[in-house]
């Protein structure tokens, strides 16, 4: 039983399920090379087919995201500020809009005229499926409950509690969910009037950056005391205990803007960014603590893209009510389509518990992998450059990293999601503070957050402070640990200024080729870490293929390229640059 999902909002996309299992999962950002591509994802519908052998499809499954219900197939382009506009314009008209999109009866209302304009767009996206020799019906799957689904069928656990939270999806901006066995149960739902993602989005745009850039408020927070300004913040956003439900007290953010915006003319941004997150931590506590008391459950399975944010997730794993937690890794829009295929698979399918209880999300490298011959021509053009073939590419790249050069590699199959996971990396020693300057700067980023580190499993309790093997989401980056002393000792790279850092725990079985990159790393230098941070410029998407690589490399000026058992290094490098200088 194969069935075919398909987001087509911001970071678009496809995924297919066969029998309740992602086998393959691609972002039409990564093919069309322009971040968050929207529209119809006509690429990675083919090449998420062709990934998976072409199997026949049973059922195409939209994940809706009803506002966005007029996309062209034809107009396949994303544009930052229109979206602004949008939010801005949702979030901005105070008194229509707390009766449209703050009550249950305006989100119905809502939902069914847009739910009407996605209807009417049904023969164009059958049209193209057509084309591809996709014949299946086409059925579509609410917003949150395709993030709740993926959250809750990736988790591989029987029984959970799952939250949603997001900036708004089909009328809502939050919903929880109780998962027992197959079956998955709205139990509440927050109508998007008051949206959390919203007003973060909102804080994040006032203090001058552009949308999408919310985690440099995460950032950001922790160089900043939260107390100052907080109860400024208390006063737009509240946890309503009695209701269970989160409360934007303003009369609409938009309308409140200048009003909050003088408020916080007293504080830093780094306060204004500290309570802001406070707040949010504060609230999303409030909010899964109400509903695991409420359920009795101990289990927190999270999607949505307010869990983007590493520290609020940090922070539900520690509440008393949490045993664990698991993070959808690719928590935001762009993870729907693999949502919906699953929300739409368990609900005709009830699986066998010992059966169930197995299907933890398999892998996150879903993606396309790359041939020699592909390598061959994407090296071709490349000027001052030596390539080589090389028998052990891991041991290499291991050997420069330890020699203190930059090493971007591409290798296998490309990962779902936000984070590059070794398939897709750049990677370097953790032991120097000032590379977060440096290589920032080359890769055309700013940061107020430290590279994020992969380490060995092995030696995880060595790095992370309160790790335990069962912490399934420390594999993804997807939660920040405190560091140990040592941690803050050999690889203060990678350690924030609050003392965290957000971690991929790799383990042998989930990348055999990179694990042994790491383990011969640690037999030539004793340190089981490194940065491992995503291959792309400013911008970009995380590149997809040698073609992509060829050229991020070449414009970051980067020391070495791994392709799969190629290696490209600049021609008359000195051998131990230490990857300084510009
Ligand atoms: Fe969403």
């Amino acid at each position: 039983v194969t069935l075919l999902g398909i987001s087509f909002a911001i970071d678009s996309g496809a995924a297919l399920v066969d029998r309740g299992t992602v086998v393959s999962a691609v972002n039409e950002e990564r093919l069309s090379r322009k971040k968050f591509q929207s529209g119809f994802p006509l690429r990675t519908v083919a090449e998420v087919l062709r990934l998976a052998g072409n199997p026949p499809v049973e059922r195409v499954v939209l994940a809706s995201t009803t506002w966005s219900a007029p996309v062209d197939l034809d107009a396949q382009s994303f544009d930052f500020p229109d979206f602004q506009q949008r939010v801005l314009a949702i979030a901005g008209r105070a008194g229509v809009q707390r009766l449209a999109l703050g009550s249950a009866f305006g989100v119905g209302l809502f939902r069914t005229v847009f739910g009407a304009m996605l209807e009417a767009r049904l023969p164009a996206f059958r049209r193209a499926l057509r084309e591809m020799g996709v014949y299946a019906p086409i059925t579509a799957v609410d917003h949150h409950r395709a993030h709740a689904a993926a959250a809750a069928y990736t988790s591989g656990w029987d029984d959970a509690l799952v939250v949603t939270a997001d900036g708004l999806g089909d009328g809502l901006c939050a919903s929880v969910y109780v998962k027992r066995g197959s079956r998955l149960d709205r139990v509440a739902e927050v109508p998007c009037f008051h949206s959390l993602g919203v007003f973060y989005t909102y804080v994040t745009h006032m203090m001058g950056f552009k949308f999408g850039r919310e985690g440099k408020i995460t950032g950001l927070a922790a160089h900043g005391d939260p107390r100052a300004a907080l109860p400024v913040f208390q006063r737009y956003v509240t946890f309503d205990a009695e209701k269970g439900t989160i409360r934007n007290l303003a009369r609409g953010i938009g309308a409140d803007y200048a009003t909050l915006k003088r408020d916080l003319e007293p504080f830093c941004r780094e306060d204004v960014a500290a309570a802001v997150q406070a707040l949010f931590e504060d609230s999303l506590s409030a909010f899964a603590g109400h509903y695991l008391r409420k359920t009795g459950m101990r289990r927190l399975a999270l999607a949505g893209g307010v869990f983007a944010n590493v520290r609020v997730n940090q922070v539900l794993r520690e509440l008393p009510e949490v045993d664990a937690v698991w993070v959808y890794p690719h928590m935001g829009d762009g993870g729907g389509a693999a949502g919906a295929a699953l929300s739409a698979f368990y609900a005709d399918h009830r699986l066998p518990a010992t059966d169930r209880a197995t299907r933890r999300l398999p892998t996150l490298y879903l993606g396309p992998a790359f041939s020699d011959a592909d390598v061959d021509r994407a090296v071709q053009g490349l000027r001052g450059v030596d390539v080589k073939e090389v028998a052990d590419p891991e041991v290499e790249a291991a050997r420069l990293l330890a020699q203190g050069r930059v090493v971007a590699r591409v290798s296998g199959p490309m990962e779902y999601g936000p984070r590059a996971l070794g398939n897709r990396s750049i990677l370097f020693h953790a032991s120097d503070k000032t590379v977060n300057d440096w290589l920032n700067k080359r890769l055309r980023r700013t940061e107020f957050m430290p590279f994020a580190p992969v380490v060995l499993e092995e030696e995880a309790s060595l790095w992370l402070s309160g790790w335990e093997p069962d912490h399934v989401a420390a594999r993804y980056m997807t939660v920040t640990y405190r560091a140990t002393p040592r941690c803050v000792k050999l690889a203060p790279a990678v350690v924030h200024v609050d003392g965290t850092l957000r971690p991929q725990v790799l383990r042998a079985e989930d990348n055999p080729a990179f694990h042994r990159l790491l383990e011969e790393y640690r037999r030539l230098t004793g340190l089981g870490i490194l940065i491992n941070t995503s291959f792309n410029l400013h911008e970009e998407p995380i590149v997809c293929s040698p073609a992509d690589a060829v050229r991020a490399f070449d414009q970051a000026l980067l020391d070495v390229l791994v392709l799969r058992d190629r290696i490209v290094t600049r021609s008359g490098e000195p051998e131990a640059r230490a990857g300084r200088g510009t």
